[in-house]
């Protein structure tokens, strides 16, 4: 993990007050938001930046001369340019805006994998994985033949890499891993696991859905060949999100899909792309969420990604302390300090979603289920999980509230 400089001292109660959707109550209570791990809420900021386009200069990018139109696609552009910065890429062609984590990873999974991956040919995953970056490369494995190994975590929610030796043995050609876990938090040691995939010969995609709003990502130093994520966990808009690749394997790869601005030259016997990133935008971009995404990184870096982690471990130090003291909470994951802003817990053998109901009503939104990632609940042993996430809104006040949920549930249910 990149060490990060440490920043000023923040006011998250502030920062609260930016969000519109906490004035409003669920249940007639105060709405407590622990859900950021599936989508993040939004800042008046991004609200309004995505208005301000469609009221002043909502026009197709790329194609037009006129005024508003330059103005729509400098704007789009500038936010490859903020993307490549926080990620500490080399340079904005290696930025591909796609709709988000789950769009990149069939991008490459397609784009890269199809030319790449054949018959008899190994992809490792690990036990891990939201089904975002599982499911895409179950398809291609079992349309060219390929094999999937995976690294399996251990009793406390680590990657065990005691045996990564051997499942990088053969013909492996990529081993694609969650930076951070959505369900048990952990932070995965990719910097290591690249250095050893790349020593023989495998690529690298990594899913930064979760540790690229949590923690702030740096793929030169993680050395990465790929890495996704998803705009609207990090206080951007739905739909938008991107897919970082080392210019040489964005060079090297056909296009994901066809169509408009694609393409540099189309004849009826045959058509040539467009050079990287925009051979793989095709059709019109989501322009408007785009571009309010850009409104997001600004609105983080002016936080800044060692505050938000701070912030977070601060939250979940204290979830964990106070949940670990009600009889009968079971908390999946390794310790606070080796985590991000994810607290995944089962009460007693009552069901999660009836957990999560009492919760709501409570005016407090957890989620309960499997979080797309089955395989790691299987491995767990449990059907589904109730969880609690963290950003930059939540205050230590939503934990109390967190806790006094908890402790009514297992009186309702009479545990
Ligand atoms: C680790 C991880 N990967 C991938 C995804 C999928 O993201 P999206 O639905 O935005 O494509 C998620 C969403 O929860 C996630 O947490």
């Amino acid at each position: 993990m990149r060490v990060l400089a440490p920043e000023r001292r923040v006011d998250f109660a502030a920062i609260r007050k930016d969000f519109p959707i906490f004035q409003q109550k669920a249940h007639g209570k105060p709405l407590i938001y622990l859900d950021s791990t599936a989508t993040t809420q939004k800042p008046v900021a991004v609200i309004e930046a995505l208005t301000h386009y469609y009221r002043t200069y909502n026009a197709n990018i790329h194609r037009g001369v006129y005024a508003i139109a330059e103005e729509a696609t400098a704007r789009y552009e500038d936010v490859r340019g903020k993307v490549a910065r926080i990620l500490h890429a080399r340079s904005a062609h290696e930025i591909v805006f796609t709709r988000g984590t789950t769009e990149s990873v069939n991008l490459v999974s397609n784009a890269w994998g199809r030319k790449n991956v054949g018959a008899g040919d190994v992809i490792v995953l690990t036990e891990m994985e939201h089904h975002s970056n599982l499911v895409p490369w179950q398809i291609l494995a079992q349309e060219r033949g390929a094999t999937i190994r995976y690294i399996p975590f251990d009793g406390r929610g680590k990657l065990d890499l005691s045996g990564l030796d051997r499942l990088l043995e053969g013909p492996v050609k990529i081993v694609s891993l969650t930076h951070m876990s959505n369900v048990l938090g952990t932070v995965n040691p990719v910097a290591e696991i690249a250095r050893r995939a790349h020593a023989k010969g495998a690529l690298v995609f990594v899913d930064a859905a979760q540790s690229l709003p949590h923690l702030g990502v740096d793929v030169q130093q993680l050395d990465c060949d790929f890495l996704a994520f998803s705009a609207h966990k990090m206080l951007g808009p739905t739909g938008t999100g991107a897919l970082y690749g080392k210019r040489e394997h964005l060079e090297s790869m056909p296009p994901f899909l066809g169509g408009g601005e694609m393409i540099r030259e189309v004849k009826l016997e045959g058509s040539t792309w467009n050079e990287v990133p925009w051979k793989f935008e095709a059709g019109t971009m989501n322009i408007a969420d785009t571009i309010a995404f850009g409104t997001a990184i600004d609105y983080i870096e002016k936080i800044g990604f060692h505050a938000i982690a701070e912030h977070s471990r601060g939250l979940v130090t204290e979830t964990m302390r106070a949940l670990g003291e009600i009889p009968g909470v079971t908390i999946y994951g390794p310790p606070a300090a080796e985590r991000g802003g994810i607290v995944a817990f089962t009460l007693d053998d009552i069901h999660a979603h009836d957990v999560a109901t009492v919760l709501d009503h409570e005016g407090v939104a957890v989620r309960a289920g499997h979080h797309c990632a089955m395989p790691l609940h299987a491995k767990l042993g449990v059907a589904a999980t109730t969880r609690a996430s963290f950003y930059v809104y939540n205050l230590p006040s939503d934990i109390e509230v967190l806790v006094e949920g908890v402790q009514k549930a297992k009186q309702v249910f009479h545990r």
